[in-house]
């Protein structure tokens, strides 16, 4: 079949799609299990509450087959160039491989450099948690200060948080990314600059967060140990080796990353030097051992049982062809609360974007509006409208089996409660219903029917429910490698590349030169809007 009478097919089935309810859908399918619950490395993901049936489902996969899915991550685990606009590989699997993987970039052997990068990591990591670093006064290093944003924070930061009982006790890991002065401020509140190491990460070091927070980091140091601190308190990440050393940061500090890892999906690098140091020795490991099981699955598995590949499918039916412009990620686990803003990066960045590769406008969408937070907090601050507002959002629901916390009334209170929000948003509960138990409460007849309107739920909206086995390093390391997946196959599919973020830059230059307009209380040619906002700003009693 070709690709456009594919896609005829299934602009038929999102137009019959209305006709069959999910509970239907159940009944009718006594495979649908089996189809739509797909076991993968560290999790089970059941996509069986979306609204595809079984046609819909054959024909969505006949479409990833027809957009050269599986050939297009071939040619990403062997370095192509896959990133067409920068004319880039995209090797961050090859990050997690191991040293005997062979692998390339554009043609270039990187496995022993990334061998190299993490041999270095983990000597940095073991010498801290042993006490064997120290700063300018020869007291032992105990405090890490990640400086970063986006790609270079929200990673380690999200892990940092998600691992917080495999901290290593006797470290102290704090996180500063914001322009406003005030994250990096209450970063060192309370920090010994003889004992604190500043980790600046930037790919490119040239980002303004990264860079004045790094200066009043730099700052501080020199006005409590002296100017030669930087020398020992002072550790950078990047692909920008002349700006780190004109930074004054000494070569044995400094980590090295890639052009061939884009920023969002560069937890795996040096990125994640403070979570090797400040994790359990091992624990970094274990994460990439997870992301590299989920890499495998998803290399080496038919599309039928893809996990990421299914959950793209669904997504961008979702998207499509049933038109929902939002998704909400609902972790159910307060350890994994960063978790939408992690996947708000990947996902938006990656793939919010309207121009195909081919520079011609793209056929698909691929991103939808992700936002979230972790439950059982949201149920009571948006969930309401998932029930009853006008247009369904589906939800990923993440729960986890195992109970870290040796309460296992709670644990199974939080799990029945995502359990119950994604039946509840499936089957609903009809007005008929509600008026025979108003009935039964006694209700005046006369208000039954204004009543059971306001609280009936439609039902019939789509969820996905990821269950990992437990919160462990590998568990995690596989979910978030099943995002990233996740997320280029739908690049893949939308014809779009998920590795640029052309859409950044413009903000940036703007306010460059607002900044120095600021500065010089200069308004001139501004819209009307900005002038008046600014000349605001310029009087701030
Ligand atoms: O503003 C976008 C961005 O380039 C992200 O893609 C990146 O993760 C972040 O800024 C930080 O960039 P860098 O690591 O170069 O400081």
């Amino acid at each position: 079949m070709s690709k456009n009478s594919i896609i005829n097919t299934l602009a038929k089935c999102a137009a019959s799609a209305s006709n069959q309810s999910l509970s239907a859908l159940f009944a009718a399918d006594s495979n649908r299990m089996s189809r739509l619950r797909v076991q993968a490395p560290g999790m089970v993901a059941d996509l069986s509450k979306q609204k595809v049936d079984e046609k819909t489902l054959n024909t969505l996969i006949q479409f990833a087959d027809s957009c050269g899915l599986p050939q297009f991550f071939a040619a990403m685990a062997d370095g192509a160039e896959v990133n067409k606009a920068e004319g880039r590989a995209a090797q961050h699997m090859a990050l997690r491989a191991g040293k005997d993987a062979n692998a390339h970039a554009l043609g270039q052997p990187i496995s022993s450099l990334v061998a190299d990068d993490l041999a270095k990591m983990r000597g940095f990591g073991q010498k801290l948690r042993r006490g064997e670093l120290t700063g300018s006064t020869g007291r032992p290093l105990n405090t890490l200060v990640h400086i970063g944003i986006g790609g270079s924070d929200l990673g380690p930061r999200f892990i940092a948080q998600a691992l917080h009982r495999q901290l290593n006790p006797g470290i102290t890991l704090r996180f500063a990314a914001n322009l406003d002065a005030a994250d990096i401020n209450d970063a060192l509140q309370g920090c010994d600059p003889e004992t604190t190491m500043i980790v600046v990460v930037s790919k490119t070091f040239s980002t303004r967060e990264t860079l004045a927070n790094a200066n009043v980091a730099r700052a501080w140091l020199v006005q409590h140990l002296g100017a030669d601190a930087p020398r020992h308190h002072m550790a950078a990440v990047s692909t920008n080796i002349e700006a780190i050393a004109a930074f004054g940061i000494m070569p044995d500090n400094v980590f090295a990353m890639y052009d061939w890892v884009g920023g969002r999906y560069s937890l795996w690098s040096s990125v994640g030097i403070s979570l090797m140091a400040a994790l359990r020795g091992g624990a970094f490991d274990e994460l990439l051992a997870g992301a590299a099981a989920m890499d495998e699955h998803t290399l080496g598995t038919p599309l039928e049982k893809n996990a990421p590949f299914l959950s793209a499918l669904v997504q961008f039916w979702n998207r499509n062809f049933l038109n929902l412009q939002a998704r909400a990620i609902a972790p159910y686990a307060s350890r994994l609360a960063l978790l939408p803003s992690y996947l708000q990066q990947l996902i938006m960045e990656s793939n919010g974007k309207t121009v195909g590769v081919d520079g011609k406008p793209a056929a698909f969408a691929a991103s939808p509006v992700i936002f979230g937070a972790e439950g059982t907090n949201a149920q009571h601050a948006y969930f309401q409208q998932f029930h009853q507002g006008p247009v369904p959002v589906p939800v990923d629901f993440i729960g986890i089996v195992k109970d870290a916390e040796h309460n296992p009334g709670q644990h199974n209170g939080v799990l029945a409660n995502m359990l119950g929000q994604a039946r509840a948003l499936m089957v609903g509960k009809p007005a008929i219903e509600i008026a025979a138990q108003l009935r039964e409460e006694g209700v005046e007849e006369s208000a039954i029917e204004r009543l059971a309107a306001q609280k009936t739920m439609p039902g019939d909206r789509p969820s996905s429910t990821i269950l990992l086995d437990e919160l462990s390093p590998f568990c995690l390391g596989a979910l978030l490698a099943f995002y990233e997946h996740e997320t280029v196959a739908q690049a893949v599919l939308c014809g779009i590349n998920p590795f640029d973020q052309w859409g950044v830059e413009l903000g940036k230059k703007l306010a460059l030169d607002l900044e120095s307009r600021l500065n010089a209380h200069n308004t001139d040619g501004m819209d009307p809007s900005t002038q008046a906002l600014m000349e605001r700003i310029n009087r701030p009693d």
